[in-house]
């Protein structure tokens, strides 16, 4: 049969963990393709599939550089993700992509690198974190400010762990929790609080959209130029492939144009972030 473009390629389930638990649960999978597969770039998103259920676009989180399988961190919140969270290792979904932009890692050879996160909004800069820790040579140094309302809600937990052992892991939560020995408050205080350098760097950030606001106007405060703040915008789409004008920002459509954008790029589209 010719490739159609909404045709998804079938992919199998091999890991499946679960991350978060409770009413907006997050589970972690890796899917291998059945036949041929695709590449992608850090940023770039899927749209996965369930038969007589639908379709969601979720980001890529597993490395560039990773060819073994692809990996989604996926929020349970309606009928597609729930379908999703009911699979199990060894079953199929269907997968079509890849789509959207990509972080422009190869410019940001050198520089030193601040991921930002809140949330399920780690994933999409999973990706690029992993990548940048597998050439760690060709970058400065690596940093992560992370937070969620509880330790429960976070997202990579034993992998967070480990990342402390490399390289600066700043985690937060909301509240006050007993045993808790890392900060307590907003991911953007953290961030006015430690005061990451703007010299050489790139911010990269994603979360809540209120999260995404304050982290912003915090970098800005510390002297972060509009171009040296990257985010990821997940506003709703459909086809994912410029037909369905569901994604449009203006005259841009985020599921091609985006989702990666510079706060320089972002800030002079019409929608306000
Ligand atoms: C580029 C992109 C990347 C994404 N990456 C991820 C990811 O890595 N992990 C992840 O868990 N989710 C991600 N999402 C969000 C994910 O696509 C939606 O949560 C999912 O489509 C909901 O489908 P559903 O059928 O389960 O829920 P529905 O029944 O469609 O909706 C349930 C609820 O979620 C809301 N909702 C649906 N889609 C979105 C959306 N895009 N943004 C905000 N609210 C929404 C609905 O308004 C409704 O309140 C991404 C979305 C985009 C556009
Ligand atoms: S999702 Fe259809 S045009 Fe972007």
């Amino acid at each position: 049969m010719p490739d159609h473009p909404y045709m998804p390629k079938l992919a199998r389930i091999v890991e499946v963990k679960q991350e978060v638990e409770g009413a907006r649960a997050i589970k972690t999978f890796r899917v291998q393709f059945v036949d041929d597969g695709f590449t992608h770039q850090c940023g770039q998103c899927a749209m996965l599939s369930v038969l007589g259920k639908g379709e969601s676009m979720i980001s890529i989180s597993s490395s560039s550089l990773e060819k073994e399988y692809l990996q989604f961190s996926i929020m349970r919140v309606g009928r597609v993700t729930t379908a999703i969270h009911e699979m199990q290792e060894g079953d199929l979904l269907g997968v079509r992509g890849p789509y959207g932009n990509q972080f422009p890692i190869e410019k940001w050879k050198g520089k030193n690198l601040i991921f930002i996160g809140g949330g399920i909004g780690l994933a999409p800069i999973w990706s690029v974190l992993q990548t940048a820790r597998m050439q760690q040579k060709n970058y400065g140094d690596l940093s992560l400010f992370y937070g969620s309302r509880t330790s429960s809600d976070m997202v990579y937990k034993e992998e967070l762990q480990k990342l402390k052992q490399e390289m600066t892991v700043q985690l937060s939560i909301d509240v006050e929790e007993p045993g808790w020995d890392d900060y307590v408050g907003f991911v953007p205080v953290n961030i006015l609080d430690k005061k990451p350098s703007p010299k050489n760097a790139i911010a990269i950030t994603c979360g809540p959209p209120i999260m995404i606001k304050f982290v912003i106007k915090n970098l800005e405060a510390l002297g972060f130029k509009d171009d040296q703040i990257f985010t990821t915008v997940e506003n709703k789409m459909k086809c994912g492939i410029g037909k369905c004008g569901r994604c449009n920002i203006g005259l841009h459509y985020v599921c091609k144009d985006g989702p990666v954008y510079s706060w320089a790029e972002l800030k002079n589209l019409p929608q306000e972030y």
